[in-house]
C-alpha cells in the first residue's frame, strides 16, 4: 500500500471547464487555439443535436455504436480523414470519447490499432483534441485510455498513452439531463466503480483516495435522485462531478477486479459496461472485504450502509443497486449458466487490473463470484 509519501503522476486535460454554460466556452476555445476545421465524432443521439456545441454545420461521424468495435473504429478515422481535420471533438458517452481519442492519433499515421495499442505506444497527435461527455460515467474526458471491442477476440483492446489525453474537456453536466434513468443507473455505477475500485486498489494513493471517496459519496446521495428525476440538475452535476473524479482515479490507479470481472459479460453477452460493474460490485466488495476492511466500511458509509461484516456488505450494495431499479440477477440478463467457466476463465486472464486487487482471487474464486450473481434474487 502507499504511504503519505510515495510517488505518483497525474495527467489531466490543461483546460478543465466545468458546469453550467462550460460548453458555451467551446467555439471561443477553438478560436483561440486556431482550429478551423473541426471534427465530431458522436453517437446517434448526440449527432442528432450537433447544434448544442455552437460550431455550425460542422463536419461528423456519427455513427458511434455503444461499446465500439474495431470496424466502427475504422469506420470513423476514415471519415476524419476525408475531412482533414485540425480538431477532433469527442461528443457523447465513453463510446464516443474513446473513439475520439483514438481518431485523434490515427489519422494520417497509416497505423492500425494493433500497432500502437498497449502502454505508450500511440503516434504524436497532429490534431487538437476536445472531450465532450454527454453521460456522467466513464470519465473518459480525462483520461488518457481508450477501449475497443475485438471482435475476432471479444477482448477489450486497452490503449494508453499521453497522446490521447485532451487539449481541453468541456463538462457541462446539462447535456446529461436527456439520459434515461436505465443509462443514468447504468452509468453512475460506473463512475462509482471506478472511484470505489481505485480506493481499495493494491495501487491505492492518498491523494487519489480523496477523490475515489467524495465521487463515491456523490453517487451514494444522488444518484438514486437522478434516476427518479432525470431533470433534477443538482443531481446531475453532482454525477458528472463523480464521474470526473472517477476518471482522475483511473489514471494512475486505474480499477481492480470488479472490472475484470465485469469485462466478458459487456464483450460475449452484450451487457451495458455500467450494468456489468453493477451486476458484479457487490460480490467483489464483499469478497474484498476482509483484505481491506476500513476501506469497505468507508465505501459502505458513503454509500448509506453499513459494511463490518461480508454479509452486511454484499446485502447493502446490492439493496442499493437495486434501489436504482437493477435487476441485481445475471440469469435476467441473458447470461448462459453453462459460460460462466469460460466467463472465469477469460477475466482471470486480465491481470493488468487483477494483479492489483487487494486480495489475489483465482479462476475458481471467479467462478464462485458468477454463480453467486448468476442466482442473486430479484428485488422483492
Ligand atoms: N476511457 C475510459 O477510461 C473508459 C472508462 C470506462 C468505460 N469506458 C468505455 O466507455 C464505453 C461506455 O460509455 P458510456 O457508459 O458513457 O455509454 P455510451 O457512450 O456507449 O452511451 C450509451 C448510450 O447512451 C446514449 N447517450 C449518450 N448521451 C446521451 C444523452 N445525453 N441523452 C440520451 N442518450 C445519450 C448513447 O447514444 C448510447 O446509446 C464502453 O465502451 C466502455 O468500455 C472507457
Ligand atoms: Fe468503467
Amino acid at each position: 500500500m502507499a504511504t503519505l509519501d510515495s510517488a505518483l503522476e497525474m495527467q489531466r486535460p490543461p483546460v478543465v471547464r466545468f458546469g453550467q454554460g462550460a460548453l458555451a466556452a467551446l467555439p471561443d476555445w477553438l478560436a483561440a487555439e486556431g482550429v478551423t476545421r473541426a471534427f465530431v465524432i458522436a453517437d446517434a443521439f448526440n449527432g442528432s443535436r450537433l447544434d448544442q456545441l455552437g460550431l455550425g454545420a460542422v463536419p461528423a461521424f456519427t455513427e458511434v455504436m455503444p461499446e465500439p468495435d474495431l470496424p466502427n473504429l475504422t469506420a470513423a478515422v476514415v471519415a476524419a480523414e476525408a475531412a482533414a481535420p485540425d480538431a477532433i471533438i469527442g461528443f457523447g458517452g465513453g463510446s464516443a470519447m474513446d473513439l475520439a481519442k483514438l481518431v485523434a492519433v490515427m489519422i494520417g499515421s497509416g497505423k492500425a490499432l494493433s500497432e500502437i495499442s498497449g502502454p505508450n505506444r500511440a503516434p504524436r497527435r497532429g490534431v487538437r483534441l476536445v472531450q465532450v461527455p454527454t453521460t456522467a460515467g466513464t470519465g473518459s474526458e480525462v483520461g488518457t485510455r481508450a477501449l475497443i471491442t475485438d471482435p475476432a477476440t471479444m477482448n477489450k483492446i486497452a490503449t494508453e498513452s499521453r497522446q490521447m489525453l485532451a487539449d481541453a474537456a468541456f463538462i457541462d453536466p446539462h447535456l446529461t439531463a436527456s439520459v434515461p434513468a436505465f443509462i443514468t443507473a447504468a452509468t453512475g455505477v460506473d463512475a462509482m466503480a471506478h472511484c470505489v475500485e481505485a480506493f481499495t486498489s493494491k495501487r491505492a494513493h492518498p491523494i487519489i483516495d480523496a477523490y475515489a471517496i467524495e465521487g463515491t459519496r456523490l453517487v451514494g446521495a444522488f444518484l438514486p435522485r437522478a434516476v427518479r428525476a432525470g431533470s433534477d440538475l443538482e443531481a446531475r452535476a453532482a454525477l458528472s462531478l463523480a464521474a470526473f473524479y472517477g476518471g482522475v482515479c483511473l489514471g494512475p490507479v486505474n480499477t481492480t477486479a470488479g472490472h475484470a470481472i465485469a469485462y466478458p459479460l459487456g464483450t460475449r453477452h452484450k451487457i451495458a459496461h455500467g450494468i456489468a460493474n453493477a451486476l458484479i460490485f457487490p460480490h467483489v466488495l464483499a469478497a474484498n472485504r476482509a483484505a481491506a476492511p476500513q476501506k469497505t466500511a468507508l465505501v459502505c458509509e458513503a454509500l448509506g450502509f453499513e459494511g463490518r461484516t461480508d454479509t452486511e456488505v454484499l446485502e447493502g450494495a446490492m439493496g442499493f443497486c437495486r434501489g436504482l431499479g437493477l435487476d441485481m440477477a445475471l440469469a435476467a440478463h441473458g447470461v448462459p449458466e453453462d459460460d460462466l467457466p469460460a466467463m472465469a476463465a477469460e477475466a482471470h486472464a486480465i491481470r493488468r487490473l487483477l494483479d492489483w486487487n487487494p486480495r489475489d482471487l483465482s479462476e475458481a474464486d471467479i467462478l464462485a463470484i458468477y454463480r453467486q450473481a448468476y442466482g442473486a434474487t430479484v428485488p422483492a
